[in-house]
């Protein structure tokens, strides 16, 4: 069965049909909503509808002002009847099942949006390089498209849905392909020579263009173009995926609610920065969060959150701003959370160490292959902070100030997934650690296309933090919070 939600605008009396996509929506001020509603009142992010077999579901989500039915606010959650109307702000809402003339009137509203969204993409952020990169400008363009790599002036590759594949185009010879690629430089305020034949670069809307000419590139002109997904994924895509499932999320929502530290771990373009996008949209929106990234990826919808970016040195060397430089700034400015894009140095004894003293909550990616390598790899980077500690004593930070690993995996048909979500649970005796699976990618094979199929699936271990969920009323048993 099909939904609509109807909205009556407060002024003009209006009527706005919006189709529900998933089992699941978000209804707020911001247009990160399924159902945005630009009004003071609203809170970013308000409320969530959800379906749950043939029940309508309404949920609360510790909003400023409420939900209202029949004039009374809702606690929490409520279940709707179709058609019974709720309050959020001045606006009037229904949830309607979606018959042919509410599908038609839909149709429309969504050609209109479509038509509104086009002209607000318009702006093109490779506008100024096309000129110079001619035989690659529909790839630029193309939306499927996530990552153009020219290895030479003849090897031109592209990455679509996850996968790899080589084009036939071509730049005319490879001194062409290398003043196509002075000429960008030069355009960004960067000289590309033999003694500077690198190029790092990111552009307005974070799309990043990098290049190695030679000598330093052996066979050619490299570049790589990773383009910036105009609209990052949300909880419902990752679940029509099959990348993560309805009761995995409403697990990593307790997770956050009862602030636990998360470590997001996965290789190169598994989704470790999405699934920290999505993680984060689950924090209550009454939070001060200061977020730490090196290059902007991060898009939090939440009104009291404050954006860093560390900035590398100028060519002489001076102003260098570090992740591990900002995060000192941060703990005097008296963060509810602390975000850091990925750990990748020196930031990551301060950052244990501030999630042991109080600073729950906190969430970060690192790269890594595996959970267990998550954690040696945090080891590994908190070596670098220069601090001399004892391994056991590190193992001892790192066991106690993490406390969820969820690791992201890319798998060879170009699908990413969540493979694990572990509870790190302390240090052994002979100090290893000890870590208890909750979620596990289970693989069923493959279809006739080569997809995987499988499920993260709920191995039955109780999360050590379950009482304490249930004390605080977060849940009512490990029976209602990993049921299907
Ligand atoms: N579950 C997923 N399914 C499909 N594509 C995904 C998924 N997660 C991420 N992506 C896409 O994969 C690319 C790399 O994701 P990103 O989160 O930047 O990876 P990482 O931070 O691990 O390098 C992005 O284009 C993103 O939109
Ligand atoms: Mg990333």
């Amino acid at each position: 069965m099909a939904y609509v939600v109807e909205v009556t605008h407060p002024s003009t009396g209006k009527k706005q049909l919006i189709p529900m996509k998933g089992r699941m929506i978000f209804i707020g001020r911001t247009a990160a909503n399924d159902v945005s509603l630009n009004d003071n009142t609203v809170s970013s992010r308000h409320a969530r509808v959800r379906i749950n077999e043939d029940k309508i579901e309404l949920e609360d989500l510790k909003s400023a002002n409420g939900v209202f039915m029949n004039g009374e606010r809702i606690t929490r959650t409520a279940s709707l009847e179709e058609g019974d109307e709720f309050q959020i702000g001045p606006y009037l809402l229904k949830i309607l099942t979606q018959s042919t003339e509410t599908a038609a009137a839909v149709k429309v509203a969504e050609e209109e949006k479509e038509k509104a969204k086009e002209e607000s993409y318009r702006f093109d952020p490779f506008a100024f390089v096309k000129p110079f990169l001619e035989p690659i400008n529909e790839f630029l363009e193309a939306d499927g498209i996530s990552e153009i790599m020219i290895n030479g002036c003849d090897k031109i590759y592209i990455e679509m849905g996850g996968k790899i594949v080589k084009t036939d185009k071509k730049f005319s010879s490879e001194k062409a392909l290398l003043a196509a690629i002075k000429n960008i430089g030069r355009t960004l305020g960067k000289e590309l020579n033999d003694q500077s034949p690198r190029l790092d670069a990111r552009l307005d809307d974070g799309s990043r263009v990098a290049a190695v000419i030679p000598p330093c590139a052996m066979t050619g002109t490299y570049v790589s173009i990773r383009k910036f997904s105009k609209k990052a994924l949300g909880i419902q895509d990752l679940i029509n995926f099959g990348a993560i499932t309805e009761q995995a999320v409403r697990f990593m929502e307790l997770v956050v609610i009862m602030k636990k530290n998360i470590l997001v771990s996965g290789g190169t373009g598994s989704g470790k920065t999405t699934l920290l996008n999505i993680v984060s949209t689950l924090i209550p929106h009454d939070e001060r969060i200061l977020v730490i990234e090196d290059t902007a990826e991060l898009q939090l919808q939440q009104e009291h959150c404050l954006r860093m970016e560390a900035k590398p040195a100028d060519k002489k060397g001076r102003g260098e701003v570090t992740i591990r430089d900002l995060l000192h700034s941060t703990l005097r400015m008296r963060p509810d959370r602390i975000i850091i894009g990925e750990i990748r140095g020196g930031e990551a004894f301060d950052l244990l160490q501030a999630m042991n003293t109080g600073h729950g909550g906190s969430m970060s990616t690192i790269h890594a292959n595996s959970p267990k390598d998550a954690l040696s790899r945090l080891e590994n980077t908190t070596l670098q902070s220069g601090i001399e500690l004892p391994l056991k004593a590190i193992r001892d930070q790192i066991s106690s100030a993490i406390n969820i690993v969820v690791q992201t995996s890319r798998f060879e048909d170009g699908s990413r997934k969540i493979s694990h979500i572990n509870e790190v649970l302390g240090l052994k005796e002979d100090m290893s650690y000890q870590v208890q699976t909750i979620y596990k990618y289970e693989r069923a094979g493959k279809d006739k296309e080569g997809k995987v199929l499988g499920h993260l699936t709920y191995t039955g271990n109780i999360p050590t933090f379950l009482d304490e969920a249930i004390k605080a009323d977060f849940v009512k048993s490990a029976e209602q919070l990993f049921k299907e």
